[in-house]
């Protein structure tokens, strides 16, 4: 690794862009190479860095494009006001889309959203809508319910509806993997993608089977996620699976499936602060495990794995060694072994 002490300014560095507004700065996110998160040496390894775009996940680009489309065919219009069931980054991506082009927004969230990413998607200026109980023990179902009669009350209300929307996977395939594409062209052996409305893992495949790439892309799903014929189950890392099956996930087949355990996130996690420096979330943390898992297979190989998000987000959750071990049973010692890291010195 070239490491440099001193500010050069000889060195020509191109002048930093001017964008019009926030959202023109989504996407266009750089890559970093991986030397050390891996056993071997060989595995040419990089990761999408989504954390670098302006709300901080790769759903800023899913918000953009479905607001942005909606305005364009007239399902939207400035004043109107959006209405989405998320707690989390698409809820982000939304109310920063929203504060950008004058429309309202109503974020349904359940008694188990983060309360950092409400506090985000307030301070964005999104209004946040409370449902207090379960629909017959499902959450979802209530959230869903309550989108519904939101919908209905006033004609002036759209719902991007991210589960369905084709708009979704498409802003995947103009944006995340045609900028990998454009930087490797036609030089990628495989992709690794987190799961959960799978509108990123289709939008990359589709893009690379449309420009007859050889590149297999590997979905990583979390276990208890009921994606690719997969069984409900707990899950506590969030973005990773779908407790039931979306419409955009219906039918999608990828090259390979990794399940990963929510255990195997918490450590990835902790290896790549450890090993690269790189503070990843929890799905980010999941995919990176399940390149290790393979990586006698991709020796020699280029590797690509998308990291949607930061660690920063789940600073209570997934770097929090008491968290852990109340929702996971898993102490540090036994993460950090999982890791294939040493314990620090007493
Ligand atoms: C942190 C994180 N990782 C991965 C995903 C999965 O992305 P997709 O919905 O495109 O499958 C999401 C989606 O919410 C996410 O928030």
């Amino acid at each position: 690794m070239n490491v440099r002490t001193r500010l050069d300014f000889t060195k020509f560095t191109p002048a930093p862009r001017i964008a019009d507004n926030i959202l023109d700065l989504v996407g266009q996110t750089p890559m970093v190479r991986l030397h050390r998160y891996l056993d071997v040496a060989d595995v040419n390894l990089l990761a999408k860095v989504e954390a670098l775009n302006p709300g901080g996940s790769a759903k800023d680009r899913p918000a953009r494009h479905m607001i942005e489309r909606a305005l364009e065919n007239g399902r939207l219009s400035p004043g109107d006001t959006v209405v989405e069931s998320s707690s989390g980054n698409m809820g982000i991506g939304l109310a920063q889309a929203c504060a950008v082009h004058g429309l309202k927004f109503i974020c349904v969230v359940d008694p188990n959203a983060q309360a950092q990413n409400v506090a985000i998607i307030r301070a964005l200026g999104g209004q946040i809508d409370l449902v207090e109980t379960a629909l017959n023990g499902d959450f979802l179902a209530a959230r869903l319910e309550r989108v519904s009669q939101l919908l209905r009350e006033a004609p002036d209300r759209f719902w991007p509806n991210q589960y369905a929307n084709l708009d979704n996977p498409a802003s995947h395939q103009a944006g995340t993997i045609a900028e990998i594409d454009q930087a490797l062209p036609g030089k990628i052996d495989y992709l690794f993608v987190a799961c959960s409305s799978t509108g990123t893992a289709r939008g990359c495949r589709d893009y690379l089977h449309k420009a007859g790439r050889h590149t297999k892309v590997i979905a990583v799903d979390a276990q208890g996620s009921t994606l690719f014929d997969g069984t409900a189950g707990p899950r506590k890392i969030s973005g990773m699976g779908a407790g039931r099956l979306p419409d955009l996930a219906k039918g999608q087949r990828f090259d390979d499936v990794i399940r990963v355990p929510d255990i195997a996130c918490v450590a990835g996690c902790r290896r790549a602060v450890a090993r690269e420096g790189f503070l990843v979330g929890g799905s980010g943390g999941g995919v990176l495990e399940a390149v290790r898992a393979m990586q006698d297979t991709l020796r020699g190989k280029t590797v690509v794995a998308i990291i949607h998000d930061s660690g920063s987000r789940y600073l209570g959750t997934v770097f929090d060694s008491d968290w852990v071990e109340r929702e996971l049973g898993v102490s540090e010692p036994q993460v950090l072994a999982l890791a294939g890291l040493d314990a620090p010195a007493a």
